[in-house]
């Protein structure tokens, strides 16, 4: 007769709202939680330094895939970032609009960056030169280490 007992202890009413609401708080701490966590240990699906320029998928981009005037877009650390070779030097760029984020395009026959949101333009220095972008794009910080683009 114990288990009886246990069981309409278990079912009723007040007992069943307190575990609502003990999972309802849980579940909601848990929204909060999650993200945090994922932001301090974040996806490392992306170079083994996650300094590395890579595709989207991970895989590294060589250096000598980049052609004079040509730009690259890829991903640095799980944000769009763009390589370019000019004089025959890699330049690097953050490809996210100063304006509100959107990914910029490179217009190759134009040599300029044209932001598909709100038409903002940069030349590939990264300088602001049409639209609403407030500032340049990012410059990045690039060197080649065993034949990998490393950005910081
Ligand atoms: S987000 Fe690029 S111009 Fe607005």
């Amino acid at each position: 007769m114990p288990t009886v007992t246990k069981l309409k202890n278990f079912m009723n009413r007040r007992n069943f709202f307190e575990k609502f609401v003990g999972a309802l708080f849980g579940g909601t701490a848990l929204a909060f939680v999650a993200p945090a966590l994922a932001y301090l240990f974040p996806n490392k699906n992306f170079g083994a330094t996650g300094r590395e320029f890579t595709e989207a998928n991970g895989q590294l981009i060589a250096p000598d895939t980049i052609t004079e005037d040509s730009a690259r877009f890829g991903m640095l650390a799980g944000k769009p970032a763009v390589v370019l070779r000019r004089h025959g030097e890699l330049v690097a760029l953050s490809a996210v609009c100063t304006h509100l984020g959107c990914t910029v395009a490179f217009n190759a026959s134009e040599k300029i960056f044209q932001c598909p949101c709100h038409g903002g333009e940069y030349d590939v220095e990264g300088k602001v030169i049409e639209g609403p972008p407030p500032q340049p794009l990012e410059r990045l910080n690039i060197k080649i280490a065993d034949d990998k683009i490393i950005l910081a």
